[in-house]
């Protein structure tokens, strides 16, 4: 258990010996010169049971037996402060720099685990709407992990959908395909080119040209019952596709177990709907097989897109489509085998996680009941939509190019190495692209990470590129930085001793970022660890700052500092490793 919440678990006890069982919060103090932690929940309680704060606050006190750990003490008028020794402070470094895990501690029942994030779609290019799947996901598989659970990530392509005829009939009109339709006799190379190019004409012409879309419809249909020689143009487009995406996944710092994707649910399709039908859960409706998921009584909240606006709903949750009226599969169809196919394929898992943008939410509440209903989910398995908000240009709307269109992550990649690259010429940094690589790919993971997972934000490169605030260049400057004096500095780590002020903040911020693991883990986003990871980080360099340490002349204190610093080194590391940013060796 964190200290943190060994503090809590006393106070809540003493409070129960005072006669008053009541939920005590601890939380790391804002007045560091003061104490380390302090609980103010005395007002609230008081004021339910109509008693004095200070006098309640001193009862539980008194039933705390003095120890050697913290000093304990109210001060007015009516806060609960702690104040952890030097002896102590001390003693957890010293500890810490023997574990493993530096003082976090593995969840006693793990838990198995499927993360299903990346969700790029076959034949198109993964655009900016795609960005977060992957970084969130990369982080909290390294974080579940971490903590103990076993984790299997899948990377879901989209290649099982409308986009799959859409493209091949654009292809074939192009007359690129003629080959397959025995017209010519040299078999074409189906480019990535010729797929950027064909996907958004025919994804645009599908929504004024009835005919066309309706001729897609049945293309698809050929391609997912393997129609000749439709099936074989697919596998190709799919293979110069996933080499695309595996590059920009790559780029990205991303790695999945499983390269599955919706096609792999296929030989699960019909089983899923068979189960759903004996069950008597399906319904035709105009020709499509439904499935009615409302709950009685239930509103559904319309997203605000301010939070000022009062909050409205719409009618019920409508019915999950799951067939088309023409026989064929479509997203919902596609999910709910997986889930199928995941259930028979792993053995007991116990939560299937999705990060995949919030706007899904409907989508996920559909297929998450249809499971739950046909019992395709076991009871206890948690099914879990991780929504993440939308990223937004400076104007406050979805990210687009200048014309209005998605923008390539490939571009988005490309910039990420150039500005990159701009910063490190302007600091007379000798560079390669793998360095301007991590640094970009770095700066721009931790600037979206530090948000709340489910909250929009605003894409400012120029403010994520900055080396100083909370940046990822900040933090791996910060490494760099680290690195440079424990390769000058000439001296071995010795046993640690509390000094001054400065390494007090420092060990404080250790504190709060071990304990940040686990508030990450119950909410499901990382933005507590990156703003933890940034106050040590500035807790460090003020130290760093104020004391000379590589010429420090008494070799008992020189050593102490030493092992403080290699303790830093080892908490920033292993949270930026969590969060999938890389340490360049020089910036
Ligand atoms: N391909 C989907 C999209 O682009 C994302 C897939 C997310 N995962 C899932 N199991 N539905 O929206």
């Amino acid at each position: 258990m964190q200290l943190i919440n060994e503090i809590e678990q006393l106070i809540k006890i003493a409070a129960k010996k005072a006669g008053i069982e009541e939920s005590f919060s601890v939380s790391f103090s804002n007045m560091p010169k003061l104490c380390d932690f302090q609980c103010n929940n005395c007002f609230a309680v008081a004021k339910k049971y109509n008693i004095n704060p200070f006098e309640l606050a001193n009862k539980i006190v008194s039933q705390i037996s003095s120890n050697k750990d913290f000093v304990i003490e109210v001060a007015k008028p009516a806060f609960i402060n702690i104040k952890l020794t030097d002896k102590k402070l001390a003693e957890l470094v010293n500890t810490y720099l023997k574990d493993d895990l530096g003082g976090l501690e593995k969840h006693k029942q793990k838990q198995k685990v499927v993360l299903d994030y990346g969700g790029a779609n076959v034949a198109k290019a993964l655009h900016a709407g795609h960005l977060r799947s992957p970084i969130t996901g990369e982080g909290l598989k390294r974080l579940y992990k971490l903590l103990g659970d076993e984790v299997i990530a899948d990377v879901h392509l989209g290649d099982w959908g409308l986009q799959m005829g859409l493209t091949e009939l654009q292809l074939f009109e192009d007359g690129i395909l003629d080959f397959y339709f025995n017209k010519t006799t040299t078999k074409p190379e189906i480019t990535l080119e010729m797929l950027n190019d064909a996907y958004p004409k025919a994804s645009a012409r599908k929504d004024k040209d009835e005919k066309f879309k309706e001729k897609a419809d049945e293309w698809t249909l050929k391609i997912q019952r393997k129609e000749q020689p439709y099936y074989d143009i697919y596998k190709e487009i799919r293979k110069v596709s996933i080499e695309k995406i595996k590059e920009n996944y790559k780029d990205l710092g991303a790695t999945f177990d499983l390269w599955y994707g919706e096609s792999d649910a296929e030989p699960y399709i019909q089983k899923a709907i068979n189960i759903i039908k004996e069950k008597g859960l399906a319904k035709e409706s105009n020709g499509a097989l439904v499935v009615d998921v409302a709950i009685e009584g239930e509103n559904i909240p319309i997203d605000k897109k301010d939070p000022s606006e009062i909050q409205r709903y719409k009618n019920p949750m409508p019915p999950a489509i799951i067939q088309k009226y023409n026989g064929g599969a479509l997203y919902a169809t596609t999910d709910i085998a997986t889930i199928l196919m995941r259930n028979e394929m792993f053995k007991n898992v116990d939560r299937i996680e999705y990060i995949v943008d919030a706007r899904q939410k409907t989508h996920f509440i559909q297929v998450f009941r249809v499971c739950k209903m046909a019992g395709i989910s076991p009871k206890d398995q948690q099914l879990i939509h991780i929504g993440y908000g939308t990223m937004n240009g400076k104007d406050g709307k979805p990210f687009k190019t200048r014309s209005g269109d998605t923008v390539k992550l490939s571009d988005i990649i490309e910039l990420l190495i150039s500005k990159a690259g701009e910063k490190l010429k302007s600091n007379n940094v000798q560079y390669d692209r793998a360095t301007a690589l991590k640094i970009g790919v770095g700066a721009m993971k931790f600037g979206d990470l530090i948000n709340y997972v489910g909250k929009d934000y605003v894409f400012d490169l120029d403010k994520f590129l900055s080396f100083e605030g909370k940046t990822g260049p900040y933090l791996q400057y910060s490494l760099v930085r680290i690195n440079s004096i424990l390769n000058k500095v000439n001296c071995e780590g010795k046993i640690f001793t509390v000094n001054n002020e400065e390494e007090r903040n420092i060990i404080r911020a250790i504190l709060k970022l071990n304990s940040s693991y686990e508030i990450a883990y119950n909410e499901k986003s990382l933005s507590s660890i990156c703003s933890a990871c940034y106050e040590l980080a500035s807790a460090f360099s003020t130290f760093y700052n104020n004391y000379k340490i590589i010429n420090e002349k008494d070799l008992t204190k020189k050593g102490s500092y030493i092992s403080l610093i290699k303790l830093v080194k080892t908490k920033l590391e292993q949270a930026l490793n969590v969060l999938a940013i890389e340490i360049p060796q020089k910036m």
